[in-house]
């Protein structure tokens, strides 16, 4: 999203056109999604936040950005927590039809943030299990919600001062680009998305359905935060080398 300064304030594409939309932020109970959320808070009409509420923090979340709008002086955005596991295809139709069949509504903004590997290890020493958790919810289940969200989201009502008529951000990570050892499922799950971003792009553009990839490096968040510091360290110096 950007700022209000940006040369794209006025064209209808830029942070102006995030005013009063409906943003759906998969893994917006912590970190990035969390952070997300508190930004587009008094921005946006209304945000959908899922997460499967593990030990009741997404509920947490929602109390706290219900009680933002005070503080900021703005118009209050609805806040809607829904409990559910992105890979549960049934639960994410259901919630996709109950926002648009049901309540005539538009998802403006679809933010695939929602991530669980906390697998840092060799190929060899990673698991079955591991591995097809890793796929599921980096991979699979992005392109289930695509696959639902997307053909509803070519007909989004636009303004007549609006550019665009959707926004997909999907949460990559710099592994996807370049892959470093020890995370080589995470980095290939990560590359498949890229790989569906940059097709989809072009399937849609022509109904003016923008995607943003974004590819960040180590953020403190709880995802990181069970890895072991010394590899942590090791894997920044890494995808710095790999930069250059
Ligand atoms: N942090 C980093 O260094 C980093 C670097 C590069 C890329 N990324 C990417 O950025 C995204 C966000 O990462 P983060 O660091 O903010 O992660 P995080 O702090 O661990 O938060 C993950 C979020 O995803 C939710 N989630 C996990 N599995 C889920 C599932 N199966 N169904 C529904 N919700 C689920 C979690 O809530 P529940 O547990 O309650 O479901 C939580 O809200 C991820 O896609 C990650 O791959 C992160």
């Amino acid at each position: 999203m950007k700022h209000p300064n940006h040369k794209n304030h006025q064209n209808g594409t830029g942070y102006f056109w995030t005013l009063g939309k409906h943003a759906l932020i998969t893994g917006a109970s912590n970190g990035i999604g969390e952070e997300l959320a508190s930004h587009l808070t008094s921005v946006c009409r209304k945000l959908t936040l899922v997460a499967r509420n593990r030990d009741g923090k997404l509920d947490q979340v929602a109390k706290r950005l219900n009680q933002i709008h005070s503080h900021r002086g703005r118009f209050k955005t609805e806040i809607q927590p829904v409990s559910l596991d992105i890979c549960d295809t049934e639960a994410m139709s259901n919630l996709v039809h109950q926002i648009y069949e049901k309540g005539h509504e538009q998802v403006d903004i679809f933010i695939n943030c929602a991530s669980g590997s906390h697998v840092y290890g060799t190929l060899e020493s990673m698991s079955y299990e591991d591995i097809e958790q890793i796929f599921d919810t980096n991979s699979k289940a992005p392109v289930f919600w695509l696959r639902e969200l997307l053909p509803r989201m070519k007909r989004n009502k636009m303004k007549s001062s609006d550019r665009k008529r959707a926004h997909v951000v999907m949460l990559s990570s710099r592994s996807g680009e370049r892959a470093l050892p020890k995370l080589s499922v995470y980095a290939a799950a990560k590359g498949a998305i890229e790989k569906l971003a940059e097709a989809v792009q072009k399937e849609y553009s022509q109904y003016r359905i923008v995607f943003t990839l974004v590819n960040p490096g180590s953020i403190n968040t709880a995802f990181t935060a069970e890895w072991d510091p010394k590899a942590r360290t090791l894997i920044m110096q890494k995808a710095w080398l790999l930069q250059r």
